[in-house]
């Protein structure tokens, strides 16, 4: 199908730009899927098209994000948001503590959550550094008795992601990968728990990927409200109540996507030349861009820099309005620490 669709160059951190390809399929299917004479949001969850959109969505991102047999893939919803309290709920018990890396004002959220359901603690934090680092491993003070360890991935409005991810033995380590999940392949046996809202690198809103370790979930707390157990997702592979189908189904075309771009390892190729281009203008700028984030902290999802004049600065973002076909954004902070951010996304196609 040749298009003549006027595209923004959409650089929002989330929700975030879909690949052209996929919007077009959602379009063409959208009043009826696969001849079902309905669309996607009109079919019962518990019908056989919506089983196959449903269970192939799952496969596919084992498969593409190598998440080995003893994991399950769960599509809950909420938001990664509602994920910082389902976690110390389920795992933060009583004479536990939780151990935090706080890294930007995600993992604080993530943190305050805890802190309202048990014990938690912040083992290491870039705070007094504006958040323009990632800590060094040698940082992470955990205990061998704590209920887990906990850490975000990448950190979307700073611009910091880690490069590499501890290894923490038997203390169960958990990231939020909500705005890098998918960009790069991952050793997923290091992690007891990932978790992602979809809106920013594997599809649109309302959807959240949770991929937790079988023997993990087993110690899960039991005394807790039913939908906010990640053993009752488990047990009925997040069929549980109705789940977000046009939402999942979107999820799965983007996967088709990813998978015909050659998988993670060619996503994370591309990424790393999409962000090189960036940060190299900012790199030689000679002072006229000053980058947000470290070097070895840089993330290759999020580029924060701030324009050294403040007029100019203005400029830049009153230009990119006016245009509208270039969408940055100011991060939400006080001026202080205020930095343009632009999402280079995973596998859209910016
Ligand atoms: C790293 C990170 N964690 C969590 C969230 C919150 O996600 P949600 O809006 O799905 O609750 C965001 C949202 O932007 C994020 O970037």
């Amino acid at each position: 199908m040749t298009t003549t669709v006027k595209r923004a160059y959409n650089l929002n951190a989330g929700p975030s730009a879909l690949p052209l390809e996929v919007l077009q399929k959602a379009q063409e299917e959208l009043v009826d899927f696969k001849g079902a004479g309905m669309s996607v949001m009109e079919m019962s969850h518990r019908s056989k098209e919506y089983d196959e959109v449903h269970t192939e969505a799952i496969a596919r991102l084992k498969k593409l994000f190598a998440i080995p047999d003893n994991y399950e893939v769960l599509f809950l919803q909420g938001g990664a948001s509602l994920q910082f309290t389902m976690l110390a709920m389920n795992f933060l018990k009583e004479g536990q503590t939780a151990s935090y890396v706080q890294t930007g004002s995600w993992s604080e959220k993530a943190f305050k959550e805890a802190k309202l359901l048990g014990d938690a603690k912040i083992i290491a934090s870039s705070k007094d550094n504006n958040y323009k680092n990632i800590p060094t491993f040698d940082e992470l003070t955990f205990s061998k008795e704590d209920a887990y360890v906990h850490i975000t991935s990448n950190n979307t409005i700073f611009g910091t992601e880690w490069a590499d991810f501890p290894d923490t033995g038997d203390v169960p380590l958990i990231a939020d990968m909500s705005s890098d999940i998918l960009s790069r392949p991952v050793d997923i046996s290091k992690f007891a728990m990932i978790y992602a809202g979809a809106q920013k690198n594997l599809g649109p809103s309302g959807v959240t990927v949770v991929i937790i370790r079988k023997d993990f979930l087993e110690t899960a707390a039991d005394n807790i409200p039913t939908m906010l157990k990640y053993k009752t997702h488990a047990e009925k592979n997040s069929l549980y109540n109705t789940p977000p189908t046009f939402g999942i189904y979107m999820l799965g075309e983007v996967l088709k996507w990813v998978e015909a771009q050659g998988g993670v390892e060619a996503i994370a190729k591309r990424n790393k030349e999409k962000a090189a281009l960036i940060y190299n203008v900012i790199d030689r700028s000679e002072g006229f861009y000053i980058g947000h984030a470290v070097e070895d902290s840089r993330s290759l999802m999020n580029i924060t820099f701030r324009v050294a004049d403040e007029d100019l600065e203005k400029q830049f973002f009153s230009g990119s309005e006016r245009s509208r076909f270039c969408r940055t954004r100011r991060s939400p902070f006080s001026r202080r620490m205020s930095c343009i951010y632009i999402q280079c996304r995973t596998c859209r196609n910016v």
